[in-house]
């Protein structure tokens, strides 16, 4: 396309149509459609997303959407309304830069609306970074795209499972990893809450191995059978349950349930035996870590991207990359074999069928074993 004089006469005719999510009711939300042009300014592209994946961690990020600046990635313009980030692929319809054509295909964070506009920076092979000014100075994995045609880790076979698993999978590869590397706190056994979750059972499947740890499962009535069935937790109790577990071995607690409650209670039943309490997820609240004068070890804050830095100074950079990426696919060939039981992948259609997936997400209705994935026109 012509980026000179004749982009002042590009059509108005590109429809962009945004999914937006009411911040403070994470269950509404509402479709916004806006004529724009259909040209790239200069210096910027113009991705059009074609799938993307929905699980809570979304619905965590809208949670924390302004404590922790999720909100800020993709601005509406509006108080009220938030863009809820996801994870997918998406193809360059129009670019104004060098490096990037258009046709290439893009895996990444982008929000939940037909189109998005990028300024892509540190063009390279391997992608770009958004370099947008309101971007600037937030956390740069989630501004960071990478080209399907030069991601060692891709496969087009795969899609579906790389955007459902990519972003939790960094969180459970690197979470058992820096688990591993501060040799458990002392601990032979870990209780990890939420134990249904996507992130929380790619822990688990990292770790199956590690001799010297056996994993406890604490999950919700509905979901026993399907944690049961896992097969990668040696015990599993349902929350009511919790005290049931034997309180005689160095006990490190992985909470990706994020419930203040349930945290008393661990701290509480296990005493002296809880050597670690590590804060990786907010499954079910949305309320901040709070100090609440627990007994024992003060809970920690999991973020991923500390120990990605730390493996990073001592692998470098492509070390980590090769680890991450056969361990990922050793996983994902793992859970995509119909015969292990672990994912059932679920395609929808269109914005509409993303609003009630969302609305389900938030009223933890999800099934554990589906994979929740949404195609766009
Ligand atoms: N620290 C990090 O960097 C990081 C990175 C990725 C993900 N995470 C966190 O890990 C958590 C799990 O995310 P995911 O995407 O893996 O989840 P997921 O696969 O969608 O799993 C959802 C599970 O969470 C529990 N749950 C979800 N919503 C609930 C609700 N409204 N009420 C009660 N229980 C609910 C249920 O587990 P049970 O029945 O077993 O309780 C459910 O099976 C999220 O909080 C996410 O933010 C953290």
């Amino acid at each position: 396309m012509d980026h000179g004089n004749n982009r002042d006469n590009a059509e108005q005719s590109l429809q962009v149509t945004r999914l937006l999510t009411r911040k403070h009711a994470l269950n509404q939300s509402r479709l916004e459609a806006r004529q724009e042009r259909t040209d790239a300014a200069p210096g910027e592209v113009l991705l059009k997303l074609d799938r993307f994946a929905l699980t809570t961690n979304n619905v965590t990020y809208a949670a924390f959407g302004d404590a922790m600046h999720y909100w800020q990635f993709f601005p509406t313009g509006q108080e009220e309304w938030g863009h809820m980030p996801v994870w997918g692929f998406a193809d360059v319809v129009d670019s104004g830069v060098p490096g990037v054509a258009p046709g290439e295909r893009f895996y990444g964070y982008f929000p939940i609306a037909s189109h998005l506009r990028m300024q892509p920076e540190r063009v390279t092979a391997r992608g770009f970074y958004d370099g947008s000014e309101h971007r600037k100075t937030l956390t740069s994995a989630y501004n960071q795209y990478t080209r399907v045609s030069n991601d060692a880790a891709y496969a087009s076979a795969l899609e579906n499972y790389q955007m459902l698993y990519r972003p939790l999978f960094i969180t459970s590869f690197m979470l058992a990893d820096f688990l591993e590397d501060n040799r458990f706190f002392g601990a032979s056994r870990l209780v990890v809450s939420s134990a249904s979750s996507k992130t929380a059972y790619g822990t688990a499947f990292c770790l199956r191995d590690i001799p010297g740890v056996s994993l406890a499962a604490v999950t919700s009535e509905r979901n026993r059978a399907f944690v049961q069935g896992l097969g990668c937790y040696r015990e599993v109790v349902t929350y009511d349950t919790l005290e049931t577990l034997a309180t005689g071995e160095p006990t490190l607690y992985v909470d990706f349930s994020g419930d203040e409650a349930l945290r008393a209670r661990v701290h509480h039943h296990f005493g002296s035996a809880l050597v670690y309490d590590c804060f990786a997820g907010s499954a079910q609240n949305t309320g901040f870590l709070r100090d609440t004068g627990l007994p024992g070890p003060r809970p920690e804050f999991y973020f991923a991207p500390v120990q990605i830095r730390k493996r990073n100074a001592d692998w470098g950079p492509e070390g980590v990359n090769q680890r991450f990426n056969a361990a990922q696919r050793a996983f994902i060939d793992y859970v995509k074999a119909p015969a292990n039981g672990w994912l059932t992948l679920i395609e929808e259609q269109g914005f509409g069928a993303a609003q009630e997936r969302i609305a389900s997400l938030v009223a933890g209705a999800s099934e554990p074993k589906a994979g929740y994935v949404v195609r766009l026109p």
